[in-house]
C-alpha cells in the first residue's frame, strides 16, 4: 500500500498538495486539512472484456418497492423505497434524523423482516429508551453500537437482514484510511464500503449525515454524488413542524416534501400540511395574505407576512424569510416605478409562516399583496388566495397547475381565488370564485375595492 499525504477541503472534497488557507475551489476558509491516503493504483484484471448491451434489449425486473405505510415518508423517496438504494438523509442534530429512522425501522421490520441498526452516537440503552417513547417494539430490529464498518461488513456475511441504517456517517471508519471519521476521505470511503453492499445484496441502506452551519452536509457533501438519493430533514427546533425534502432522487421525483410533527410520541405524519401551516393565521390583519404554492406534486397553502415600515435611518431596511431576497427587491421596485406604490424608501420584511421556503415564482402575486396591504394598513379579505408570477412590466404572468392549486383553496373553503388572467381562461371550477388579473394594478383594485 502506497501512502500519501494529501490536504483535502473538508467541506467540498477538492485537494491539494500543499496546505492552503483558503480552498481555491468552494473558497471556504480555513477547511483544508491533512489526511493520509492510499494512493497505491488499482490493480485491473485483464481477461474480462466489455461487452456492451443493446439498449432495445436489455431487460430488468421491476424490484417492487417496499411500502413503510408512513405515506409522507414513501412519497418522498418516490413512491416507496427502492431495493438496493442507497438514501442519505442529512439534517441539523437534533432535527429528529434518529427519530424518524427508529419509526421507519418499525414499519420495515414487520412481516417477519429484519433491520440492522448500526448507531455510532448512541448506546443500545439509549436506543431502547427511545423506542420505549416511541412505543417501537417489533422483533426485527437488531441495534449494534459500532463505528468500524470492516467489523460490521464481517457480521453482515453472518447475518442478513432486509434494510440497513448506518446512523452516523461520520462517526463511522475503516482501517483501510488513516484519517480520523468525519474527515472526507473517511466519510467517502465508508460510505461506498455500505453503497458496494446495498447493490450487491439488493437491500436499502439508510445513511445519517450531519449538516454544518451553511447547510451543506458537513465533509459528506462528496456524498451526495455517490447515494441514490438526498434528503434533507429541516425545521426549526422551536416549532414542532418537520420538513422532509428530497433534493436528489434517481428513483423519483426532486423537491418533493413531506410534512412532520415532533410530538410527544415521536414523528406525526401531517396529511393536510396547509391546514397545518394556516391553523394559527390570524384573518384579518394587514400584511397577510393566503398563497397557494406547489411543493413537488402537491399543493401547499401558505400565509405570507409584510411589514412595511417608514425607515428610522437613510438606507431602508430589507429581510426575506422564506422568499428569495433578490426576488423581493425586484418585487418592490416593480411596486414602486411601475404600480405608483412608493415603498422604495421604507423599511420591508417579508416572512413565510410555518418554516417553508417558498421558491417558485408563482408566489409573487402573493408577496405584492402583503407588501401593499401592510403599506396601507389595509387588511385583505381573509377568505382571499393570491397566486401569479409578477414580470418586470407589472404585468401578471400565467404559472403552472393553476387548476390544483384552486382546487386546494377551495378545499380548505377559501371563496376566492385571484390568478394570472391566461390560466382563468382555461379553468373550469366552480366551487369557488375565480378572478383572472393581467396586471399587478387590476390585482390591486380588485383586493382592495
Ligand atoms: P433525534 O432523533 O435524536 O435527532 P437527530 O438524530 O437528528 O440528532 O431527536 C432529538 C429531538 O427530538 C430531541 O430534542 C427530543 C425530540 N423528541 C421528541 O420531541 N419526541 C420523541 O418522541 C423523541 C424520540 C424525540
Ligand atoms: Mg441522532
Amino acid at each position: 500500500m502506497k501512502l500519501k499525504s494529501l490536504f483535502i477541503c473538508q467541506t467540498c472534497g477538492y485537494s491539494s498538495p500543499k496546505w492552503l488557507g483558503r480552498c481555491p475551489d468552494c473558497n471556504g476558509w480555513n477547511t483544508i486539512a491533512e489526511e493520509t491516503v492510499n494512493v497505491s493504483p488499482v490493480a485491473r484484471s485483464r481477461d474480462s472484456e466489455v461487452v456492451p448491451f443493446v439498449l432495445n434489449e436489455i431487460e430488468y425486473e421491476q424490484g417492487e418497492r417496499l411500502l413503510t405505510g408512513i405515506g409522507e415518508f414513501d412519497r418522498v423517496l418516490g413512491g416507496g423505497i427502492v431495493p438496493g438504494s442507497v438514501v442519505l438523509i442529512g439534517g441539523d442534530p437534533g432535527i429528529g434524523k434518529s427519530t424518524l429512522l427508529l419509526q421507519v425501522a418499525e414499519r420495515i421490520a414487520g412481516d417477519s423482516r429484519s433491520v440492522l441498526y448500526i448507531s455510532g452516537e448512541e448506546s443500545p440503552a439509549q436506543i431502547k429508551l427511545r423506542s420505549e417513547r416511541l412505543s417501537v417494539s417489533s422483533a426485527g430490529i437488531y441495534v449494534v453500537p459500532e463505528t468500524s464498518v470492516d467489523e460490521i461488513l464481517i457480521h453482515l456475511q453472518k447475518s442478513a437482514y432486509n434494510a440497513i441504517i448506518a446512523d452516523s456517517i461520520q462517526t463511522m471508519f475503516t482501517t483501510g484510511i488513516s484519517s480520523a471519521p468525519g474527515s472526507v476521505s473517511q466519510v467517502r470511503e465508508t460510505a461506498s464500503i455500505l453503497m458496494n453492499y446495498a447493490k450487491k445484496k439488493g437491500i436499502p441502506v439508510f445513511i445519517v449525515g450531519h449538516v454544518t452551519k451553511d447547510g451543506s452536509i458537513a465533509g459528506p457533501r462528496v456524498l451526495e454524488h455517490i447515494v441514490d438519493t438526498v434528503l434533507y430533514f429541516e425545521g426549526d427546533r422551536g416549532h414542532p413542524y418537520r420538513i422532509l425534502r428530497s433534493v436528489k432522487n434517481r428513483f423519483g421525483s426532486t423537491h418533493e416534501i413531506g410534512v412532520f410533527e415532533m410530538r410527544e410520541g415521536g414523528l406525526e405524519e401531517v396529511v393536510n400540511p396547509s391546514s397545518l401551516f394556516l391553523s394559527e393565521r390570524t384573518a384579518g390583519s394587514a400584511g397577510s395574505v393566503v398563497v397557494s404554492s406547489i411543493e413537488g406534486s402537491r399543493p401547499i397553502l401558505t400565509e405570507i407576512q409584510a411589514l412595511v415600515s417608514a425607515s428610522p435611518f437613510g438606507i431602508p431596511k430589507r429581510g426575506a424569510i422564506g422568499v428569495d431576497y433578490n426576488r423581493l427587491l425586484l418585487l418592490v421596485g416593480v411596486l414602486d416605478k411601475r404600480v405608483g406604490i412608493h415603498i422604495q424608501g421604507q423599511d420591508v420584511f417579508v416572512n413565510v409562516v410555518g418554516g417553508l421556503e417558498l421558491t417558485e415564482p408563482a408566489i409573487d402575486l402573493g408577496i405584492i399583496a402583503a407588501l401593499t396591504s401592510s403599506f396601507r394598513d389595509t387588511p385583505i379579505d381573509p377568505s382571499t388566495v393570491v397566486f401569479g408570477e409578477v414580470g418586470l412590466g407589472a404585468e401578471v404572468r400565467g404559472v403552472t397547475s393553476a387548476e390544483v392549486r384552486v382546487k386546494e383553496a377551495s378545499k380548505l373553503g377559501f371563496k376566492r381565488c385571484i390568478i394570472p388572467e391566461r390560466n382563468a381562461s382555461m379553468l373550469s371550477v366552480s366551487s369557488v370564485e375565480v378572478i383572472g388579473v393581467s396586471s399587478v394594478k387590476k390585482a390591486i383594485d380588485i383586493m382592495f375595492s
